[in-house]
């Protein structure tokens, strides 16, 4: 992950030899400002998706224009780690939130990791949000609460003088209650709330209140009550200043009913105000076939040797017969969102055509049975690993020659742009951010609705151009540079960040905000 960006919180920028170079960096350094991420997920020590690769890579892209820290849970994942953690605060218990302490760490490249300790709430064996076995953790509203309250009370400046954020960057409902706190303690630095997800909403009862210590408009429709429930997703996107998500079409999707999970009418009005922009995620510096040192060999556009042999891994690694037909895999989390339940529908029609499919991946138990299921049905041509381990999903990515990705709906999907990052082609739904990453028929196949046929005839599609090798190596080529690194693809948060900073210094909001709803602090 960004490992060209080696240097202390990045401040310390490569210092280029040539005046205009020179120039360059000054002026993108000139004016830092300093961004707190908020999150869950961070992918060097812990993720359940694609928001611990986000979490990892967008602060290191940014890191050339900006100071950002990362603030996490203290899960055992955190704490076990090889890096040293310094405790830097003591926070007291607030309602029927716990005490904590702030930790600080920093990774080998110098990004520094605030961590909330509170081993009460976090030292479990698990995800970041259930126990192994998938199920949540029933105190959730607790834990990311208390995760919510320490993100403000780094806001304020109380825990770290020397280092208080010019912004908050909020992700998904864990970090829902952050801007919410900031803006009952009428804090003035202004927030985002980036959604992920807008089906994981993060509920608990009305009647958490006290526990949470949260204000009695917190139980309005304008604060984060939702169908007789507290959401802390709407408290994220009613208390921040500005709310992203995580591609173009998934930002207009979610103003819709078919999409917009409950929230759409809610979204559609932030549209309006200018307060909702889509900004697509992009991928990490280390997704390069060349150089990735996990591969089995690497590879480039003009010479597939080391393709074959990842695929090779796979086939022995799934115990799928080398057949010398495409190699097709899913690389997920197995629920419900990801449209999985076509699977054993396209199954007979992969396998007829001499494919073989690997599929790596864990969730809801029903969908791990009915893949296991089909994985002994048709022993030699489907392979099931349950769990995820980076290592070979990196060598599936690059082995296999189609990736199946049928969601339901998808945010943006990083899968698909790793797959072709390794010349490995995606056949997705039109949704979401596939429907933005994907161009059907040049680098990757597309289909319209969730039925079978439909998934079926995009195969068929994919499987034609198996069939000529030189339309598949055009693809392959096509594929491999389609992917938008977050070097580029950071820019859009530079500007946002700066435009929100800019207007709270023109503009302070808390006063409206404040203390008058209730805080105590
Ligand atoms: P999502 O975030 O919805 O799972 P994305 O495509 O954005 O989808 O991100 C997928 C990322 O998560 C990839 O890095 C993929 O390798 C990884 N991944 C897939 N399945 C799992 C899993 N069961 N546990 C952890 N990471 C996973
Ligand atoms: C979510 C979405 C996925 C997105 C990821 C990172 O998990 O399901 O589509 O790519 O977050 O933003």
């Amino acid at each position: 992950m960004g490992k060209a960006l080696a240097g202390t919180d990045f401040n310390e920028l490569i210092k280029p030899a040539s005046a205009s170079g020179r120039a360059r960096v000054e002026s993108l350094t000139k004016n830092r400002k300093k961004i707190l991420f908020v999150t869950s997920e961070l992918a060097d020590l812990i993720k359940a998706g694609g928001l611990g690769d986000v979490s990892a890579a967008l602060p290191r892209a940014l890191g050339r224009f900006h100071s950002v820290r990362i603030l996490i849970p203290g899960y055992p994942q955190v704490t076990g780690s090889d890096h040293p953690i310094e405790v830097i605060c003591d926070l007291d218990g607030y309602a029927g939130l716990p005490a904590c302490q702030i930790g600080r760490m920093q990774l080998s490249d110098g990004l520094t990791v605030y961590v909330v300790l509170c081993p009460e709430l976090y030292d479990r064996e698990g995800t970041p949000y259930g126990d192994t076995h998938g199920r949540d953790w029933p105190d959730n509203h607790i834990r990311f609460a208390r995760f919510g309250l320490a993100a403000a009370a780094l806001a304020s400046g109380e825990v770290c003088a020397d280092w208080q954020p010019d912004l908050v960057h909020a992700h998904d409902w864990p970090a829902g209650l952050a801007p919410a706190y900031m803006a009952w303690q009428g804090q003035q630095t202004p927030s985002i709330f980036t959604i992920h997800n807008l089906a994981y909403q993060g509920l608990c009862d009305l009647e958490s209140i006290p526990e949470l210590g949260l204000p009695e408009d917190a139980a309005s429709a304008e604060g984060m009550e939702f169908y007789g429930k507290l959401s802390f997703l709407k408290a994220g996107i009613n208390y921040a200043d500005h709310i992203t998500t995580v591609s173009q079409t998934y930002a207009r999707e979610i103003t819709t009913a078919d999409f917009g999970c409950g929230m759409d009418g809610l979204l559609d009005l932030k549209a309006r105000r200018g307060q909702l922009s889509g900004i697509a995620n992009g991928i990490d510096e280390c997704w390069h076939p060349e150089s990735d040192n996990r591969l089995i060999q690497g590879f480039t556009q003009h010479e597939w040797d080391g393709k074959r042999a990842n695929m090779r891994y796979v086939e022995e690694t799934f115990g799928l017969e080398p057949s010398g037909g495409p190699l097709f895999v899913i690389i997920s989390r197995l629920v419900y969102q990801k449209g999985l339940d076509l699977i054993p529908q396209i199954a007979e029609h992969i396998v007829a055509a001499g494919g073989r499919l690997a599929i790596l991946g864990q969730g809801e138990e029903q969908i791990e049975e009915m893949i296991a299921e089909l994985a002994s049905r048709y022993s030699g041509r489907i392979g099931f690993h349950r769990g995820f381990n980076e290592t070979d999903a990196r060598r599936m990515f690059a082995g296999s020659d189609f990736l199946l990705m049928p969601s339901r709906y998808e945010p943006c999907g990083l899968s698909q742009s790793y797959a072709q990052c390794f010349g490995s082609l995606p056949i997705a739904r039109r949704t979401g951010g596939l429907a933005d990453t994907i161009e059907d028929g040049v680098t990757g196949f597309l289909f319209e609705d969730g039925t079978a046929a439909s998934f079926s005839a995009a195969i068929e599609r994919a499987l034609h151009v198996y069939r000529h090798p030189d339309l598949l190596d055009a693809m392959r080529c096509r594929a491999m540079v389609a992917p938008r690194y977050w070097r580029h693809a950071a820019k859009p948060y530079d500007k946002l960040y700066r435009n929100l900073i800019n207007q709270s210094l023109a503009a302070p909001v808390a006063a409206a905000r404040g203390p008058e709803h209730g805080w105590q602090a």
